[in-house]
């Protein structure tokens, strides 16, 4: 499959897929995506100041512009962060390393990189960063994320390609999977919207709100068993229960 470079709205750029146009970001700011609608959502900062530390599962790594995210969030705290990260795309990869940001998402980005390349070389072992360290799993997220059932991460980044082009990464048993990864405080943040991925949210224990509007998106919606949530509209909830239940 071949990538090119596509520059988005806010100047940061994403990966293409030639063959049908499928990108890894929205147009509308592939930077500003990863800072709002995950970094920000997912109160890593917040957490970096009241936990100390951050534990952070990103599905997708893609361009690594979501790990970017969590990494410029946790500057203020001077937190680590432990991330496990999932791609089955090695090839994408390789484009990845290649993209080069505008410098206030290349100081970022830049590192997250450098521990990428190492961590290609050692899949699902841990790479030492000087942020703190991640381990890549490659293959399959469906497989890899089942020894991470763990309860102990505070963060899910929830961002593979669109339902339609991937529904396995959306189904009810991998949503179950990573709700048995959080820990109770933990937010998932994701950009779906729909009542099927919310609803599989819900029947895996979680409760379901809001997520930030991000550009033309918008919202996303938001996951967690006890964090304040912005709420759903009532009737929109009760449509979220009754297909959970099903
Ligand atoms: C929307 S892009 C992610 C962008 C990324 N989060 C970033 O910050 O740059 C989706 C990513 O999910 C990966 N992916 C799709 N299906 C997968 C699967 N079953 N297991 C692991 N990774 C998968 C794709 O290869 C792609 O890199």
């Amino acid at each position: 499959m071949t990538w090119r470079t596509l520059e988005t709205e806010d100047g940061s750029c994403t990966l293409q897929r030639t063959a049908d146009a499928v990108t890894c970001h929205s147009t509308a700011g592939a930077w500003r995506q990863a800072r709002e609608r995950y970094a920000r959502a997912c109160r890593i900062a917040e957490l970096g100041a009241e936990r100390g530390a951050v534990a952070l599962l990103d599905i997708g790594t893609g361009l690594g512009l979501n790990l970017a995210a969590a990494l410029e969030a946790l500057e203020a705290s001077a937190a680590p962060l432990e991330a496990v990260s999932f791609e089955r795309d090695v090839e994408l990869l390789a484009h990845a390393f290649e993209v080069r940001q505008p410098p206030e998402c290349e100081r970022w980005v830049a590192p997250v990189r450098a521990i990428l390349r190492v961590a290609l070389h050692s899949p699902g072992e841990r790479v030492a960063a000087p942020w703190g360290g991640l381990r890549l799993e490659l293959g399959d997220a469906r497989t890899a994320v089942r020894r991470w059932r763990t309860g102990a991460f505070d963060a899910v980044f929830l961002d593979p390609f669109a339902p339609s082009l991937e529904p396995q990464l959306w189904s009810a048993e991998f949503l179950a999977d990573l709700a048995a990864a959080m820990a109770p405080h933990a937010l998932l943040s994701t950009y779906s919207a729909s009542v099927a991925v919310r609803a599989g949210l819900v029947a895996a224990g979680l409760r379901v709100g809001q997520g930030p509007r991000v550009g033309r998106k918008a919202q996303g919606s938001l996951a967690s068993f006890t964090a304040p949530l912005p709420p759903l509209h009532p009737r929109l909830a009760r449509k979220i229960a009754r297909r959970s239940a099903r």
